[in-house]
């Protein structure tokens, strides 16, 4: 028989795991405390834009015709229970702490909890969750007796959330010394003995390492970045071009050529909170000289959004009052709806606050825009937005943005053709020969 599988929190990384775990054919039970998340779910609908995820439910959620039936959500504990799962995967949130760099572990906690009181007494937990290096085990401690509790963090990439998690680049399990140990590593290795496996490493190890690796990859992703600004920074006092120089060394195998786009840097709900999660835990640890570095490379970040206002400001002959500003983009990165920590959404504040007349527009993020920064001005298209503009901000580097847009038809609509790329994605060659002005991070004004 399959396993009976649940997945407690449904956002990205749950709601993801949960459809991808009924395609593997386990009959699958997703709980999150949030009643109006729940209610598109079971309706086979989804409450972020994620490509591929709702054709994914469609397949598998139980209120659809032809579907397999075999993936059901609930807000319910109590159903929870009685749904007798054999594994208990825990996906809810650690957001950054209000004010502090520490991240929040209550909703961790309290799922842990919950879970405690209705959970078989032979089933397998198994955390997902981004959490602190120890948190493994303090938290078996919540559990009943005899429940065995795995570390198996999780790696996936908004915009690509679906292919990511049915074909990871490896399966990392934390588990204790001892028979609980092998119980938890005998289960997981029946759940990932599945096509998603297949070709995927599986790395076994203890909590703590589970854990770490987690926050470790993530810390790499924001250094190789924040490195590559810093060469922007050079760059620009230099005279040189970051992308010429991101290109020349990422053909060094050993530095590879991924995640070395200069521009406004990295946002979202990961790589920040788990860089300064990291250190505030390094440092509770008595080892915040180790990541020291860490605090540069948040800088570093925090820079290049000031950096982008500095080049608007510029742009525009020394302030933004009276002037019009478009801003293209909103959220951290293309093919997601996200905006937290969004570097673009930041530097329309920014600027808004500032005195300019900022207009955005997004293809995909302006609800949650929107709902973030209503004081903002939007509009309804990428040409409506530059409608009699001063200066072009290019912030999020959307595929219908380098594709879509005419750089003609553009310089037609606006006060001032001047565009500055913020994501070093567009072509200067083209912009330039439909008469812009086209200045980007970390490279020459031609
Ligand atoms: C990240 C990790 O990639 C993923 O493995 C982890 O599970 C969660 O955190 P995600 O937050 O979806 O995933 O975003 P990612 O694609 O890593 O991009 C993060 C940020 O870095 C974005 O704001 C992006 O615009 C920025 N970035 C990325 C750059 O500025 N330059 C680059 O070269 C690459």
């Amino acid at each position: 028989m399959a396993l009976k599988i649940t997945v407690i929190g449904t956002g990205y990384l749950g709601a993801t795991h949960a459809a991808a775990m009924a395609e593997l054919g386990f009959d699958v039970l997703g709980l999150d405390v949030a009643p109006a998340k729940i209610e598109m779910l079971a309706a086979g609908r989804v409450p972020m834009y994620e490509p591929g995820l709702e054709e994914l439910l469609a397949r598998h959620v139980d209120t659809i015709g032809g579907s397999t039936g075999r993936l059901r959500f609930t807000t319910s504990w109590d159903e929870l229970g009685a749904f007798d799962g054999d594994v208990h995967f825990v996906c809810v949130n650690t957001p950054q702490k209000h004010g502090e760099y520490a991240c929040d572990m209550s909703y961790v906690d309290s799922a842990f909890t919950s879970l405690a009181k209705v959970v078989r007494g032979d089933a397998l937990v198994v955390g997902k969750s981004t959490v602190p290096v120890g948190s493994a085990r303090r938290l078996v401690g919540l559990l009943p007796e005899g429940v065995a509790l795995a570390w198996n963090p999780e790696f996936l990439r908004e915009g690509f959330a679906v292919q990511d998690t049915l074909h990871p680049d490896r399966i990392v399990v934390g588990v204790p010394e001892g028979p609980a140990g092998e119980t938890a590593e005998k289960v997981l290795r029946e759940v990932y003995a599945t096509p998603l496996a297949e070709g995927s490493p599986l790395v076994l190890t203890d909590y703590p390492t589970s854990e770490l690796v987690k926050t470790a990859a993530n810390s790499f992703l924001a250094t190789k970045i924040s490195f590559i600004n810093a060469m922007a920074e050079v760059c620009e006092a230099g005279g040189g071009d970051v992308a010429r120089l991101a290109e020349a060394i990422g053909y060094d195998e050993r530095i590879g050529s991924k995640f070395l786009r200069a521009g406004i840097g990295f946002g979202g709900g990961c790589l920040p909170k788990d860089i300064r999660a990291f250190m505030a835990r390094a440092g509770e640890l008595g080892a915040d000289q180790a990541l020291t570095f860490l605090r540069e490379i948040d800088s570093i970040n925090m820079r290049r959004r000031a950096s982008m206002v500095e080049m608007a400001r510029e742009a525009l002959g020394g302030g933004f009052l009276g002037k019009r500003v478009a801003v293209l983009g909103a959220t951290f990165k293309p093919d997601s709806d996200d905006v937290r920590d969004s570097p673009a959404l930041n530097v329309a504040g920014q600027i808004h606050l500032q005195g300019g007349q900022v207009t955005v527009y997004d293809p995909k993020g302006m609800p949650n825009a929107r709902q973030v920064f209503p004081t903002l001005g939007y509009a309804d298209s990428a040409l409506d937005a530059v409608r009699g503009a001063d200066v072009v901000l290019h912030l999020t580097e959307w595929r219908e943005f380098r594709d879509a847009l005419d750089p003609a038809e553009l310089a037609g609509v606006v006060a001032s053709p001047v565009i500055l790329d913020g994501r070093n994605a567009l072509d200067p060659v083209r912009w330039r020969e439909a008469g812009w002005t086209y200045r980007a991070m970390g490279r020459p004004t031609a």
